[in-house]
């Protein structure tokens, strides 16, 4: 990880967009900036229209008097290459490098990322681009770091892009031979007999290949990361001590491998917008982000003043400001960054919150954006150490897209829910996880969830396996193992390549009707119960000896032979037919998985491995674990204690402490041993 030069301590500020506003305003943006404690901000984001309104001819004036500005100021930049919104005339020379839908159009400019990567044209022009801003500022007192594009995530199905896609295939699989068995083509007579046959997956009547959209995906990733490295190396070679980033953007929509692409940027950035449950997600993301960087201190780029919530705006809470990036600070992040200074007063995102509001700076968020600036330094001590974590969570971006395709025995099955189910349920239960992937060491977790992961390669199966023989736990849900790198099934009965490690067979799936619930039983009457954990004393359920509570499982269910592995739960009857009970005239459901296998536990080696071949509550799975709730967010690092209150009511802290509704505090207490 490499720090932005000249600066030290935690960064602080956001995208900065002067040439959305006359130069009056830039003044008073500096001084605003110094009140605030900003130390840094991204310029030039999209900016290429503005430095080159001509092909070939540049205008630099008005950045040079901007950055002159913010470095008289004292603020750092972070200076972006423009490549992810090309200017008009570039489309309009180039037809051919706008880039193409899967149903044929090709796009227009007139919003942002229309190009596509594969296109001579678009990466000829980037690289001019990018080489002429290094020029002119490689040396410039305020420059820190290098912001190359910005959230990669284009996709374009056109003639270069069909192009490039064949020859990443034929270095992926070698021969057409290799690839048609990949692909499976011998199934609706897709067998191709010349490379030039090969598309991208364009709009076609009807289901496409489930292994073709997902090399499409990994081809995208890589060809986007092409174009980084052509990008960073230009920088490099011109001002080879400012670190390179880029942004990384959430969403499963979103076709880049991030822990891939995290081994070529000097620092991992991300943007985070979460929607619903700003805590649980800001955790989730932020856990995330610290995977990706290997551990290492990361930066949170981007992230509003105001969020939306489903579909209207929603005013952060009063303090949510300064709990929210305090949570991703805790969680790894150098520092909290926004998009964007100042709310736009038109374009696109007119509407997006900014650091200093429409309102302008006699507003809370202006004054809430002042008080986190001040906390920041503070702050800087206690986060050098690594953050401690027990668990891990499983994140594999393949086998997330592999579980997009069509055609799956439910297409309501969301991977980032799943995963995020996992990790939600740690949090909440005071549980700090990493994420990992399942090629990676595992051994230093006593305990491992692996959410829904449907594709996994042989050598990963067995790193699993490994973890366990050595003393691990491992927590396998339903649908994982399935499928191998291709996204073809591993046959002779599911969890395919996890079959043995788990002691199980499973036989059929049957998934759930939306609503349906099927009681589960637990042998012998007491608790659901794992053993993972030593038995919590409050509030995760009856103890030994009480009554079980009704725990059930949704979604989904599966015909499931013990092979090795003891049932710690079985499918019941339901009680009476009613909203909640599945159909029981539905083969496989209800009635007919009675007395069936439900959670499995199998001794393997010196560890355990359980199988939840259904979904369960967010508290059921936490009393299978063994976890009691902890109603604030406590993260450790090395003898500092991070305890954040997002909750509406006063809670008890660490050492006597009491923490105010949407208080928090930043301990030095006993290191863990
Ligand atoms: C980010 C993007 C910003 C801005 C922001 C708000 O994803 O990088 O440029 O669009 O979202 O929507």
């Amino acid at each position: 990880m490499d720090w932005p030069r000249g600066l030290e301590g935690l960064c602080y500020g956001g995208d900065y967009n002067p040439e959305q506003w006359p130069e009056e305003v830039w003044k008073e943006d500096v001084e605003l900036m110094r009140r605030a404690g900003v130390n840094l901000v991204t310029v030039g984001v999209f900016s290429w229209a503005r430095l080159e309104p001509s092909p070939g001819v540049h205008d630099f004036g008005w950045l040079d008097r901007a950055l002159g500005l913010l470095h008289e100021g004292g603020i750092r930049v972070g200076l972006a290459t423009p490549t992810a919104s090309p200017p008009p005339w570039f489309g309009l020379a180039h037809p051919d490098a706008l880039n193409v839908a899967a149903d044929g159009t090709r796009l227009t400019h007139g919003s942002r990322d229309t190009y596509c990567v594969s296109a001579p044209a678009y990466r000829d022009a980037s690289v001019r681009i990018a080489t002429a801003l290094a020029e002119r500022y490689r040396e410039h007192p305020a420059l820190a770091m290098w912001h190359v594009h910005n959230e990669y995530g284009t996709r374009c199905h056109c003639d270069h892009a069909a192009a490039a896609f064949r020859t990443w295939l034929e270095a992926r699989h070698g021969t057409l031979e290799a690839l048609n068995d990949a692909w499976t083509t011998s199934f609706w007579g897709q067998h191709y007999s010349a490379w030039e046959q090969v598309m991208p997956p364009r709009a076609t009547q009807y289901l496409p290949n489930p292994s073709q959209t997902l090399d499409f995906r990994r081809f995208l990733s890589d060809a986007m990361l092409a174009c980084f490295r052509e990008q960073k190396a230009v920088l490099r070679e011109l001002s080879p001590d400012v670190p390179v980033t880029t942004n990384f953007v959430f969403g499963d929509w979103v076709p880049v491998d991030q822990r891939r692409w995290a081994r070529e940027v000097d620092l991992v950035a991300i943007d985070h917008y979460p929607a619903a449950d700003p805590p649980a997600e800001t955790a989730f993301g932020a856990d995330l982000a610290r995977h990706w960087a290997g551990g290492e201190p990361w930066l949170l780029m981007e992230q509003a003043a105001v969020t939306y919530t489903g579909p209207r705006m929603a005013a952060k809470r009063p303090g949510e400001i300064t709990r929210l990036s305090l949570s991703h600070i805790a969680r790894g992040s150098r520092g909290a960054m926004f998009f964007q200074w100042r709310a736009s007063r038109g374009g696109a995102e007119l509407w997006h919150s900014g650091m200093v509001p429409h309102a302008g700076p006699d507003s809370r968020i202006f004054r809430e954006v002042c008080e986190l600036g001040a906390l920041l330094p503070a702050l800087e001590e206690a986060t050098r150490a690594p953050v401690e974590a027990e668990a891990a969570v499983l994140w594999d971006t393949e086998a997330g897209w592999a579980l997009q395709s069509p055609g799956l025995p439910s297409t309501e099955l969301s991977y980032p829910e799943a995963v995020r189910q996992a990790h939600r349920v740690l949090y909440r239960h005071g549980v700090t996880a990493d994420f990992a992937h399942p090629s990676d060491d595992l051994s230093a977790y006593g305990f491992v969830l692996v959410p829904s992961l449907y594709l996994i390669s042989d050598a990963d199966a067995e790193n699993l396996r490994r973890y366990v023989e050595g003393g691990g736990t491992l927590v396998v849900s339903f649908l994982s193992g399935v499928a191998d790198e291709h996204a073809r099934v591993r046959t002779g009965g599911y969890p395919g390549a996890l079959r043995d490690l788990l002691g199980i067979r499973v036989e059929e799936f049957h998934p759930l009707p939306p609503d349906a619930a099927i009681p589960l039983s637990v042998p012998g009457g007491g608790p659901l119960r794992a053993g993972i954990r030593p038995v919590a004393r409050n509030g995760t359920g009856p103890l030994p000896g009480e009554r079980a509570p009704h725990d059930t499982g949704t979604f989904w269910s599966e015909h499931l032979h013990l092979e090795g592995a003891e049932a710690l739960a079985r499918y019941a009857v339901p009680d009476a037919p009613g909203p909640r009970a599945p159909r029981t005239d539905a083969p496989g459901t209800g009635a007919a998985l009675a007395g069936r296998p439900a959670i499995t536990r199998h001794r393997h080696g010196g560890g355990t491995a359980l199988y939840l071949s259904t979904r369960l509550t967010d508290g059921a799975y936490a009393r299978l674990l063994g976890l009691e709730p902890v109603p604030v967010e406590r993260v450790r690092r090395g003898g500092w204690l991070f305890t954040i209150n997002h909750g509406d009511e006063e809670q008890e802290g660490t050492g006597g402490l009491r923490l105010s509704p949407g208080g928090y505090a930043v301990q030095k207490v006993q290191p863990a041993v």
